[in-house]
């Protein structure tokens, strides 16, 4: 049966473990030999365009790029037709798209022939949240994703895409996490990826009160205030975000050992100061190192690995 990563719910806690293993565990370049895997990008990316395309290569196959501007989905052509024809030449397709409902018409259009990866939606970016969860686990279980129990993460600012993902991917590992966020901009029920109905081991806590959210967290994490596509409400949430910054003073409140996390590309100045970015505590490049793992154990996983 054709495997699909679209959102971390959607997978069992032995799919999802498996992707961890493969992530980091040693593999060969045959698992995509000479195979094609078609990457389409309706937003911009830095990090997830270079980590798929290297992770493609690295098991043996090419990546064929298709940029927003190229494919229109539902404007040049219908999103069906577009599925169907990467199914005439790819087994595997990997997208970022704007609207989470992309996956169910492909799928539905292709009769499953394509296996689809979700490169980032408006709804979730699962690809980040198994690098953030390597990353999480190298800092306090020397890489052992089943060792992060009772560990205390804390998610600060507007509650996005990363934030749905990362949410049930840790909550499903038995960690604790806190979502500090103002009117407006915390987590709501319902959605493809909703932390609130994961029946996960962890804890939820949503907060309004940043400060009192990271007192004694193991992990701090944020993202922008102005995700892709809402630019237009670019100072009404600067101004409804400001309280929420991650910057030295708020870092004190968590525990001297707390790290820093941030999916990037950072707003400098917005929901992260140059100070804690840049400071001892952050592990922003780690996790982008662990893009590449998380997009390699996705791929081996796609492929029928386990
Ligand atoms: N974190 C992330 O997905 O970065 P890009 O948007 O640059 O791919
Ligand atoms: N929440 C951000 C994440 C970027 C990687 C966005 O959707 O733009």
């Amino acid at each position: 049966m054709t495997r699909h990563f679209t959102t971390i719910e959607e997978l069992r806690d032995e799919e999802l473990a498996a992707i961890y293993a493969l992530a980091t565990s040693p593999f060969d370049d045959e698992t995509l030999q000479g195979q094609g895997v078609a990457l389409v990008f309706e937003r911009p990316s830095l990090r997830t365009r270079a980590s798929s395309s290297a992770a493609v290569f690295e098991l043996g196959g090419y990546a064929t790029f298709f940029s927003d501007e190229e494919i229109g989905l539902d404007t040049r052509e219908s999103v069906e037709d577009v599925g169907r024809t990467l199914a005439e030449t790819y087994a595997i397709a990997a997208l970022r798209v704007r609207r989470h409902e992309v996956f169910a018409r492909i799928r539905a259009a292709t009769a499953e022939r394509l296996a689809l990866i979700n490169l980032l939606s408006h709804a979730a970016h699962p690809t980040q949240a198994v690098a953030d969860v390597l990353t999480i686990a190298d800092e306090f279980a020397n890489g052992d994703v089943t060792g992060l129990a009772g560990l205390r993460v804390t998610y600060v600012g507007d509650a996005t895409n990363v934030t749905r993902s990362l949410a049930v991917a840790l909550l499903r590992l038995g960690v604790d996490v806190t979502v500090a966020a103002p009117d407006g901009y915390q987590l709501t029920s319902g959605g493809d990826e909703d932390p609130t109905a994961t029946n996960g081991p962890g804890t939820l806590r949503l907060g309004a009160d940043a400060r009192d959210a990271v007192e004694g967290a193991d992990v701090v994490y944020t993202d922008a205030w102005v995700s892709m596509g809402m630019e237009a409400e670019t100072a009404q949430r600067r101004a409804d975000l400001a309280n929420f910054q991650v910057n030295a003073t708020l870092m004190a409140a968590a525990k001297p050992s707390a790290v820093l996390l941030h999916c990037l590309p950072a707003h400098r100045g917005d929901e992260i100061t140059d100070e804690v970015l840049d400071g001892p505590q952050s592990r922003v490049w780690r996790q982008v190192y662990h893009r590449r793992s998380a997009m390699v154990g996705v791929l081996r996983w796609i492929k029928g690995e386990s």
